[in-house]
């Protein structure tokens, strides 16, 4: 076991000197932050969405920004989307409430709705609405915040970051087209929505008759560049006290790459096996640590399947193809024609297991196609 500790992180979103690359993303999202510009970033899980935004915002925050961030599937209900907005809107920079004596009664004031006012262990408050509380209520909610941060505006940029921005249909139909009203009515707030479930998306900003259309710029996230991952692996490590040839690192990224946290998942285990010095026999003991520490993860996510899935997805696997549709592969998964196999590919294309990659059909997860090359 390492003194210093294990230098990589996967799971949750990375920040400081676990954040690699990014260098183009973030100025582009920092700056239409600034400007007032409204950005919807989207990408599969797991590309970095949550650490590049967050990272973003932090950074203009420091130059003086108001920025509210709420994530939109932890909320379970409306009133309490409506009270985590009004909570960070009271934490945002430039309202400078939580400064002052009476910072919360005067904060208060300003709103229609009158939240009930609690306190966390380090004695911040925190805003809630009972269940029970109306739509229109919430809705007033809402735009309140938002009015409050087109005021801030006029101090410095004011941004409102909607993460997880997939969900928020199921905390109320009419949402979408709310924000879209409240965006137009404040043009220099920038809202920022960010999303993974990719059709979605699309239904609420990206298609031409989704509610939120033409009013986002896109930035489609893409993972790190195999060259900028490498450098990192081998400056975490170094970092950690252990030394990591960059042929190892390569290895590393070319069995579990290239989504950034199946990078650093595999990292991690690998970092932890390993001695002073990195070797190609760790990063295989590493990946059979990752693989064994979720198999049951993978047992359940196989049994979900049905037989047909589970071959297809087994074949894959082994051997990821750009044609699963030809007579061969329908074969060798001994299923009736291709489009059975169309129907199980777009079964496990929506739900995460498949992905179409450098052209062709392969297995998200490299530690699910580890599991289930056994
Ligand atoms: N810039 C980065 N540098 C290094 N690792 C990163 C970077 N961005 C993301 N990661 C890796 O990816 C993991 C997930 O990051 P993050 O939570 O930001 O992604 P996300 O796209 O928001 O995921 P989700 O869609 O599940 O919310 C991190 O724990 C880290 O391992
Ligand atoms: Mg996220």
């Amino acid at each position: 076991m390492a003194l210093r500790g294990n230098p990589f992180h996967y799971g949750t979103p990375v920040t400081g000197a676990q954040f690699a690359g990014r260098t183009e993303e973030l100025r582009a999202l920092a700056s239409r932050m600034r400007d007032g510009i409204n950005v919807v970033v989207a990408s599969p899980r797991r590309y970095g969405k949550t650490s590049l935004i967050t990272k973003a915002a932090a950074e203009l925050e420091r130059h003086g920004a108001a920025v509210v961030q709420v994530n939109v599937l932890r909320c379970r209900d409306l009133p309490t989307f409506a009270a985590q907005l009004l909570t960070h809107a009271y934490h945002a920079k430039h309202g400078a409430w939580h400064r002052f004596k009476h910072g919360v009664p005067e904060f208060v004031r300003r709103f229609r709705i009158t939240p009930g006012i609690g306190f966390d262990a380090s004695g911040m408050p925190r805003f809630t609405f009972a269940p029970t509380m109306t739509a229109a209520d919430a809705d007033a909610v809402i735009a309140d915040v938002y009015a409050l941060l087109a005021e801030l505006s006029a101090k410095g940029p004011a941004v409102l970051v909607l993460d997880e921005f997939q969900a928020v249909t199921d905390l109320g139909e009419h949402l979408p087209g709310l924000l879209k009203a409240l965006a137009d009515e404040h043009p220099t707030v920038s809202l920022v929505v960010a999303g993974s479930k990719k059709h979605l998306m699309e239904r609420l900003v990206t298609t031409r008759d989704a509610p939120l259309f033409g009013m986002a710029e896109h930035l489609a996230l893409d993972v790190l560049p195999t060259e900028v991952m490498t450098s990192f692996l081998v400056r975490r490590s170094r970092a950690g006290g252990k030394e990591l040839p960059r042929p190892v690192a390569d290895l590393l990224v070319a069995l579990a790459g290239p989504v950034p946290n199946d990078v650093q998942h595999l990292a991690y285990e690998v970092f932890d096996v390993a001695g002073p010095t990195v070797t190609a026999g760790d990063v295989g003991l590493g990946l059979r640590r990752a693989v064994e520490h979720e198999a049951g993860l993978h047992a359940d996510r196989f049994e979900a399947l049905s037989p047909g899935q589970r071959r297809v997805v087994a074949e894959l696997a082994v051997a990821p193809t750009e044609q699963p549709l030809s007579a061969v592969f329908v074969r060798a998964v001994r299923l009736a024609n291709s489009s059975s196999v169309r129907k199980a590919l777009d079964v496990l294309q929506t739900d995460g297991l498949v992905v179409v990659r450098d052209g062709g059909y392969r297995v998200a997860d490299p530690f699910f196609a580890a599991w289930l090359r056994g």
